[in-house]
């Protein structure tokens, strides 16, 4: 009898154990409604749960951060896998364990530390609190018993807005220093009492506001009630500045199809100042990411213009815009970064640059420019030279002991002094900086070469064959290249074919030379390009070779290149003489005017790139 258990017990403790295991740590968190009673708390550890909205999606408390024992106080989309914060207090600063979150009836929320001192806490509360409510919304309000929404997250705005959220007139919100330090940055997202929506950087240290790099244009100096008084995000995932004649600026374009039924939305103040409206789906994988819908400015690189402030990115800086609308930012040659942390911040200069009397009564002996395509710092110039060929420009800015790089702009130079700010590196610039660097600091670090862009899809070999050009340095490729092909030019050198063609080519090796015009035409004007690399780009054409066709790769290198490798014929020479069995072969160069170029044997079959590589 004792070891037998009648069967109706036998169920209840099966049942009583699969409540327990199961049951009873899911209903703790089906538990929540979203309210907090006043005197509730939490601290800042890896176990407490933190405050859930009803449906779970949003979550208010102290989220750890990637340094050990530092949380941020804060309002988190909770269930997705990038947990994406939304709002924070304590200014951003990280806490450390042991702080703790108190929801009082008097003073509402308080932060203090671990020793108990005051930290942080909701602003203006006079009456006193209900409860507290995490709403589905991600707005964490206190409420008083008659309903009254005492204090709002939602009112105190951080980088980010959310649907329902709303920006009064005189509204602002501040990017975040970093993507890892929530102090307020350099830029802001502004409703003017004017009416105007603006975008701006500013003084860190006053908040003074430089000149704005996005305007709404909703100001209408004629009649007030055409002008804007809020920025609305409503419930269905539209943005739009509200008129006050109740007329609509849209900021999301109309014809939005990501519904709040099925996916997420947020904007923010991105911490390099782009402003973002993003949106994510419901239903999501590990993979799933927030995918912009807008964004302003169009390119904040080239639209941030103001006399005064660095630029999207620090000074001495040069931008360029990447393929997402986002600011990237790199340190000129002969440049690095002030705080090697933030790639965002200022550069300085390597070199010592001074007005002493060698600099100035030997300015060209001292120093050497290097060119950089497209790139220019529209501000900071103090000399304008008009009309001004790039002889001259380069000449003035050498002997100038103040000029730190000269601009040149179809026929104007302009000579500007450090700081550099506004730097930005864009087609549109269409013009070229000579960025000044003491010779006596040499070398010069290159900088890194881009990544290999994806090849298109061709024959394999023809890929491999142009990754091997592409992806070595130019150094490389001089030596990798050369002579494999002894015979081959034993039958060339007979046919005498060198200088026989232009009066540009002047050279003793074995390498044809080749003139731009020939280039021109082997390659049907540069038509089929088979990629672009580190120092130019790489096309394949055909070029008669005494008595055959021969199919080419011709690098045609890109300028800057060419202006740095002065002993370019030099080294052509050195590379026409050396033999090597198994390396790609060179045919012959061009060396014409402002052209320089290489001309490669194009190789059809894989054993080339492979023995290559060994070779490596
Ligand atoms: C939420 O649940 C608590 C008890 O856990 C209850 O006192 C409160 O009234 C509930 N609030 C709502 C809005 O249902
Ligand atoms: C939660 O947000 C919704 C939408 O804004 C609102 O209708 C509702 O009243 C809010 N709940 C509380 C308790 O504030
Ligand atoms: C964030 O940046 C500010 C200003 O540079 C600095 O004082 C603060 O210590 C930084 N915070 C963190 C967590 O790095
Ligand atoms: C304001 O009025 C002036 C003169 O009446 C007119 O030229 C201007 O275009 C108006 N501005 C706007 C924004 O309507
Ligand atoms: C201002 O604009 C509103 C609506 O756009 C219009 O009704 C009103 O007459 C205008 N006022 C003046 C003074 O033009
Ligand atoms: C600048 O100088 C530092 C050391 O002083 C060096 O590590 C760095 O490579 C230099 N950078 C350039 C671009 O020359
Ligand atoms: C850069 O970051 C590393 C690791 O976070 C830190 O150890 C170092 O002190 C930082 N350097 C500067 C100059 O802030």
């Amino acid at each position: 009898m004792a070891c037998a258990l009648p069967h109706h017990l036998f169920f209840f403790f099966f049942f009583f154990f699969f409540f327990l295991l199961f049951l009873l740590p899911f209903s703790t968190v089906a538990q929540t409604n979203g309210t907090v009673a006043v005197g509730t708390s939490i601290t800042a550890n890896t176990k407490d749960t933190p405050w859930l909205s009803p449906s779970g999606v949003f979550a208010f408390g102290f989220k750890p951060l990637q340094e050990k024992n530092l949380f941020l106080l804060s309002i988190w989309y909770h269930q997705i896998p990038d947990q994406t914060v939304v709002w924070y207090g304590n200014d951003g600063i990280p806490i450390s364990t042991g702080s703790k979150l108190d929801l009082t009836p008097d003073r509402g929320l308080v932060l203090s530390d671990s020793q108990g001192n005051e930290l942080w806490k909701s602003q203006f509360i006079v009456d006193s609190v209900a409860y507290g409510f995490m709403n589905d919304t991600g707005n964490f309000v206190l409420v008083r018993s008659d309903s009254f929404n005492l204090w709002e997250s939602f009112k105190y705005p951080t980088d980010t807005m959310l649907p329902t959220q709303i920006m009064e007139s005189g509204g602002v919100i501040f990017s975040s220093l970093s993507e890892t330090n929530f102090s307020q940055g350099r830029f802001q997202f502004r409703l003017l009492l004017d009416g105007n929506l603006v975008l701006n950087t500013r003084d860190i240290t006053t908040n003074f506001a430089y000149d704005a790099y996005y305007i709404s244009g909703t100001f209408d100096p004629n009649n007030s009630s055409n002008s804007g008084y809020q920025v609305i995000f409503n419930d269905a995932g539209f943005m739009y500045i509200l008129r006050r004649n109740n007329q609509r600026f849209d900021l999301t374009p109309r014809q939005l199809l990501f519904p709040t039924t099925e996916y997420y939305h947020r904007a923010t103040l991105n911490f390099d100042g782009v402003f973002t409206q993003y949106y994510h789906p419901k239903s999501f994988d590990s993979s799933t990411k927030w995918t912009p819908i807008w964004s302003a400015p169009d390119n904040i690189c080239l639209n941030i213009n103001g006399e005064e402030g660095s630029g999207a990115c620090g000074f001495n800086s040069i931008c360029t815009l990447n393929e997402y609308k986002r600011p990237e930012c790199k340190c000129p040659p002969g440049y690095s970064l002030l705080d090697p942390n933030n790639t965002y911040g200022s550069c300085k200069p390597n070199f010592s640059h001074s007005c002493s009397e060698d600099d100035i009564n030997s300015g060209e002996e001292l120093y050497d420019l290097l060119p950089l395509k497209d790139t220019a710092w529209l501000t900071c110039k103090y000399e304008h030279l008009q009309p001004a060929s790039e002889d001259l420009c380069r000449k003035s800015c050498l002997n100038d002991c103040f000029c730190v790089v000269a601009l040149l702009l179809n026929d104007s130079c302009f000579k500007k002094k450090l700081p550099l700010s506004n730097g930005r590196q864009d087609r549109s610039v269409n013009g070229q900086a000579f960025l000044k660097f003491r010779k006596s600091d040499l070398p010069l670090v290159r900088p890194p070469p881009p990544p290999i862009p994806k090849p298109k899809k061709k024959e394999g070999t023809l890929i491999v064959v142009g990754s091997v050009f592409l992806g070595s340095s130019l150094f490389i490729n001089f030596v990798f290249i050369g002579a494999v092909c002894l015979g081959f030019f034993v039958i060339y050198n007979k046919k005498s074919i060198k200088n026989s063609h232009s009066d540009h080519c002047a050279t003793e090796t074995n390498l044809r030379c080749f003139t731009y015009k020939e280039h021109a035409e082997a390659t049907d004007g540069f038509k089929e390009e088979l990629g672009s690399g580190a120092f130019g780009v790489v096309y394949k054409g055909a070029i008669q070779m005494g008595s055959r066709v021969v199919v080419v790769a011709v690098k045609k290198l890109d300028r800057l290149v060419q202006e740095r490798e002065k002993e370019f014929k030099a080294e052509v020479n050195v590379i026409g003489q050396t033999h090597h069995k198994n390396l790609v072969c060179l045919l012959g160069f061009c060396d014409e005017g402002q052209h320089r170029m290489l001309v490669y044997e194009f190789l059809s079959n894989g054993s080339v790139a492979l023995s290559l590589g060994k070779e490596a």
